[in-house]
Order: structure tokens, then sequence, then C-alpha cells
């Protein structure tokens, strides 16, 4: 059976700058979409690229003292160094300079004039350059009289000045694809995502187009127009023909690749650029009796502390920096958890770093840690597949179930939040699953049960691990090598079913998945604590001795914490003063077994306090040994439990 294609498309970008987070966040959706479709097994092409020609690059070129191509060169390194840090996995980087493109957009302006859709008049109004786009006395803001004098009004876009032209140019009878597009709007009621998108566009459409100004004379860095040198193609027109001469429209050795991808699936674009794509472009496509892409992904923007990001406000977030900081892939779950697709997103780093904990370190890293340290530690690196299982691991099988069919249709819809909404409350319930059935107990006396228990997190991990791999690729990886499942066809959605819960794991320990962001400032701290040198000795008082209660305690019990790898949890037992539970962080030099029936000196009055929900009364005295191994403090010879040192 032939595979099923699809062709995504990212905003090809302004070569005026560095990629920020803005262009980061349209190119990752789009990156999310591709590798979504391919773990569907669908036969993908992902098109992404720079935008190079128009005035505002012209200008910017000039600023600086270079020609525009020198200029835009200097930016397309930049561009495919941060995708590639990002794990974006495009197929192809167009530059709207490349010359397959540019003859390519000739070729279309050809088709057009020879259909009669292109005719040459003069145009007189306003122009935003940042915008690259026509203000008409109809958008514009203020109404506008320039032989009167008065002042250039404000873009309606994106609020700066505009400047007046007054030149010939060759326009476009958009007017007259005002109703074909309305009914292709309404037979086509999903073709802009989400709907509230579409509603702005239809009133648009109905309040009539004006033909479109599609050349310019003014300026020459462009695309020279066919049969008329002086003229270059309107930018924008320029850069919307780049989804189709990427592959190969214009080029008659290319045909079959162009029928092959020709329609797009997707085009992913933010907001502010949504009239080019759901106006513009399908009316231009129409003209050239092309098929129209099959759904535009509008998203909102990204907006820090509640505000545009600009470099006027000094607010632009450089995802290198981030990338530094919190390594790339976290950041990729965070701007698609935490940005909804359909409205803007406020980013902060503060909401970042929590996310990273919560929901990175603390649910899904800790479940597969505890899991394969325990299961190592009981040597069970090689986990049989299980025949029967308990009601508690059936009810977690239904959920996953479940969970995968609410994440598919989430993924269809490009919810992806929700999608990640819906899987987090899964990991949870595996989490919960895992801390009910208290694994560490069952390991002794009832390995069955146990090697059930941890066949049942893997299958969970295995699902979680692949649901995920469009949004965190290496991470991802990485853990389902951890429980040794190999990447490959039978990992695609499709197999991961209920009856698939057949299998057996191969457990292998890999260094921390997300590391805790508070445990690696905690870290750097005491680091820097280390380095410091403490200027004056301070001597405690009798007062401050007599008021720490030293006291001999006989360990009865020890065990695991599961949660933990360093933890120990026991049972000291203070003669009359009762049993008391005391945690230590001691798991990574012995195992419990060693410490049950010593006698040891314990901080009988420490205030109690929580580790890992679990309640600490006491601290148990150790000195560590050259190698910074604890060694328990004992008495040299027995004396009744609860005696107090003095
Ligand atoms: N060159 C045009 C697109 C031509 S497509 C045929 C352009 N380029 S851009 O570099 O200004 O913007 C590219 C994309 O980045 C747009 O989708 C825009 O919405 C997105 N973003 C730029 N800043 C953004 C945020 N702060 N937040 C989210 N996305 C925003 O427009």
């Amino acid at each position: 059976m032939s595979k099923q294609t699809f062709y995504v498309t990212t905003p090809i970008y302004y070569g005026t700058a560095r990629p920020h987070l803005g262009s980061l966040y349209s190119t990752l959706l789009a990156d999310v979409v591709n590798r979504w479709q391919k773990l569907l097994g669908s036969d993908t092409y992902f098109l992404t690229g720079t935008d190079e020609h128009g005035q505002k690059i012209a200008q910017a070129a000039q600023e600086v003292g270079k020609t525009p191509q020198e200029f835009v060169d200097s930016f397309i390194a930049a561009y495919k160094e941060v995708w590639n840090l990002y794990h974006i996995d495009y197929s192809q980087f167009i530059r709207t300079t490349d010359p397959y493109h540019i003859k390519g957009v000739q070729e279309l302006i050809t088709k057009l004039m020879e259909r009669g859709d292109i005719y040459k008049s003069s145009y007189e109004g306003w122009y935003c350059t940042p915008c690259e786009t026509y203000v008409t006395q109809t958008n514009a803001r203020h109404e506008l009289d320039r032989r009167k004098g008065e002042k250039a009004p404000s873009c309606p876009s994106c609020g700066r000045g505009t400047v007046a032209i007054s030149e010939e140019s060759y326009f476009f009878k958009l007017s007259a694809y005002a109703d074909k597009l309305l009914a292709f709007y309404k037979e086509h009621p999903d073709f802009i995502l989400p709907s509230e998108r579409a509603n702005e566009v239809i009133s648009f459409v109905e309040s009539g187009l004006k033909d479109l100004s599609i050349s310019r004379t003014t300026i020459s860095w462009g695309v020279p127009f066919p049969a008329d040198s002086e003229h270059v193609v309107y930018v924008w027109v320029d850069a919307l023909c780049n989804y189709i001469t990427a592959i190969g429209y214009g080029d008659p050795d290319k045909k079959s690749m162009f029928e092959k991808w020709w329609p797009a699936q997707l085009h992913v674009l933010g907001k502010d650029i949504v009239r080019f794509h759901a106006v513009y472009w399908p009316a231009l496509l129409m003209a050239a009796d092309l098929a129209l892409p099959k759904q535009l992904l509008v998203h909102g923007w990204i907006q820090i502390d509640k505000q545009k990001m600009s470099k006027s406000r000094g607010n632009v977030v450089d995802p290198v920096e981030l990338a530094k900081l919190y390594e790339p892939e976290p950041v990729r779950y965070y701007l698609v958890r935490k940005m909804p697709v359909n409205s803007d997103g406020d980013f902060s780093t503060g909401d970042l770093e929590q996310t990273i904990t919560s929901d990175l370190a603390n649910d899904l890293g800790n479940l597969l840690n505890r899991m394969v340290s325990l299961a190592e530690r009981n040597r069970l690196e090689q986990v049989p597949a299980v025949s029967e299982w308990s009601e508690a691991a059936i009810t977690l099988q239904k959920e996953s179930q479940a969970t995968l069919d609410a994440y598919r249709e989430h993924m269809e819809k490009y919810e992806f939040h929700l999608a990640l909404a819906r899987l987090w409350k899964f990991i949870n319930q595996t989490n919960a699953y895992f801390h009910e059935q208290e694994p560490w107990k069952l390991a002794k006396a009832d390995p069955k049960l146990f090697a059930q228990v941890i066949s049942a997190t893997c299958h969970s991990l295995r699902m979680i691990g692949v649901l995920l791999l469009p949004i965190m690729p290496e991470k991802m990886s990485a853990l389902l090598q951890s429980i040794g499942v190999a990447l490959g066809e039978q990992d695609t959605v499709t197999s991961l079913q209920f009856t698939t819960w057949n299998q057996p794991f191969t457990l292998k320990k890999i260094p921390t998945l997300f590391q805790k962001l508070e445990e690696q400032k905690e870290q750097k701290m005491d680091e820097e604590k280390k380095t410091e040198t403490v200027s004056e000795k301070t001597y405690a008082t009798i007062d401050d001795v007599v008021k720490v209660e030293l006291r001999v305690g006989t360990i009865m019990q020890a065990e695991d914490v599961p949660e933990s790898e360093k933890l120990l949890k026991f049972q000291v037992d203070f003669g009359e003063l009762g049993t008391r539970q005391i945690l230590a962080g001691l798991r990574k030099f012995y195992e419990p077994d060693q410490f049950i029936g010593k006698q040891g000196v314990f901080v009988f009055n420490l205030k109690p306090r929580k580790m890992l929900g679990m309640e600490s009364q006491g601290m148990m005295l150790v000195a560590k040994d050259s190698d910074d191994k604890p060694i328990m403090v004992t008495v040299p010879s027995t004396v009744p439990n609860g005696t107090r040192l003095k």
C-alpha cells in the first residue's frame, strides 16, 4: 500500500536578523507535525527557509553598508544552526534568492499574465515597509489625504509609520476572486484553524477585495518581473511562491516531485500573516489553476510578560541562550505544552523552570529512574512478557488505550497542549499505580507480581516515550533505549494497541533524563559555599550543647525508599521512649539489611521533617571516611536503648 504523503511548511523568515523565540515557535510546531506524521507512517516533506527580497532588507543592508545579498547571507547560518540545535528535522531549506525559486516565481507570473489576470496601472497610497504591505485608505487607521499634506497613517497591522508611494505597477485581479474564495471557505470549513481566525478572514473578504499591486519600480532587490525589467515582483507574492517552487514548480524536470507533494497538507503561520495565506495565496493559486493547500494552522504570539517581543523593548528571547541554560528539548516541550496554538502565550523563565522540574524531572524522569533502579537492584534487567495481569494492571492498560485515542484526536486537530495534558494525566496514573503496588515490598515477597508491576510500568513508558517522540525526539529515544525498545517501523502509533502489552523488556540505567532545576542550583550553591572561607569561628555555648538531645537507638527495620536513590528508611527503637521512623541518605553506599540490629547515635529532638511525603523523626549521626562514605556512629559497648549522650 502506498504511504500517505504529507507536505508541511513554515513561514519563511525575513533575513534581517537572527532567529528569535517567535521564529522558533512557528518552526517547532511544523516540526512536531512532521514528526507526528512520520510516526503515523506518512511519507513527509518539511519545508522551511528565508524570505530575502524586498525593501525592508534592501534598507537594512544599506544601513550597515552591505549589499543585500551579503547582508542576507550573513544570517542564513544562524537559522540553520538554531534549527539544528533544536532538532528541527526539515527536508529542505529554501532561500528566495535561490535561482530555481526566482525561475518558478516568474513562471507563475507569466501564467497569470497569459490568463489575463494581470494588468498594468499605477498605485498611489501608503506602504508599510516592516510588514511589506500596502496600506489602503480603507484599511488605514486614519483617513488620509496626501495632497492636503496630512500625516502618514500608521500601519493597521504593526502600528508603525507608513510611507507614501506613487508608482507604476502591475495589478493582480484579486477582486475577481472574492466570490470564489467565499465559496471555498464555505465548502472547506476546516481550511483555517482555529476557526476564530476563519471568521476574521471571511469578513475581510466579504467587505470587498481590491486588486492587488504585485510589482514595484522604486526598488530593485527582488525577482525581475517577466518581460518588464523596470519592475520587480512584490515581495509577498515572491515569498508565498516558495511553497510551490521548493517542490519543483516551474521546473519541467521536477514535475513528478511537484505532483507528489502539492497541494501541501499544512501551512503553519502566525496570526499576523493570515491574510496573505488565506486570501492572496489561494486567489493566486486559483488563478494559476493549481490546487489549494489543505489547511492553514494559525498560531498566536509568544509574549514576554504580556508584552510583544521586540528589539526596541529589549525583551527578545534568544533560543541559543535558552538551550544553553535548559537544553533544547525541555524548551521544545515547554513551548508546545504551555503556549496553546489558538491563543497568545506568555513566556517566562520562572514558568519554564517550574514546568521542567515538575512535568519532566518529577513526573516523567523519576518514574523511569525509580522503576529501572528498583528492577536493577533486584536483578531484574530482563523483564519477561506477562501472560496474566492483575486487576490494577488491566485498569492501567485500559487507561493507556484511552490516552492513546485521546492523544491522537488532539494531535489530528493540532491541539498539542491538550494532547500533552492528557498524556500527563496518564503519566501520573502510572506513577500512582507504581506507588500503590509498592513493588519494593514485592521484590522478595512475590517476585512474580514484582515482575508484573515492572512490566506494566515499562509498557506504559513505552507508549509515553513513543507519543512524545515528536516533542522530545532525543530524550525519548534515550528513554526507550533504557527499557530496550529499539525504534523502527513497529513502534509507530498504530502498533501501540492494548493487545501489544505482551512484550519482554531489557532494562538499562541511563544518565538522569531531566535535571531538576533546583538541584542544579543547589549544586552550584554548594560549590560556591565550599570555596567560601570562614573568617571567624563561632563557639557553641553550653546552652547550645544541652539543647541538642543525642540518644542511642537500635535499628529494628531498614528498607528502601522507592522514590529515592539516596534514602533509606529506618524504624529505630529508643526503649521506653518508643520507636521512631528516621530517614538517612545512605542508600548509595549500603544495602538496607546491613543496618538491622545496629545500635547508633541519633539527634532525638530534631524538628520532624518530611522527605518525599514521609516524616523523619530524628537524624542518624555519621562520620565520613576519606572516600566521602558515611560511617554510622556507634557506641563501643551495648547500652540500653534511649540512653542520652552527655
Ligand atoms: N517573511 C514573512 C513570511 C513569509 S511566508 C510566505 C514573515 N516573516 S517573519 O520573520 O516576520 O515572521 C515569520 C513567522 O514568525 C510568522 O509566522 C510570525 O507570526 C512568527 N513570529 C514572529 N514573532 C513571533 C512571536 N513573538 N510569537 C510567535 N510567532 C511570531 O512574516
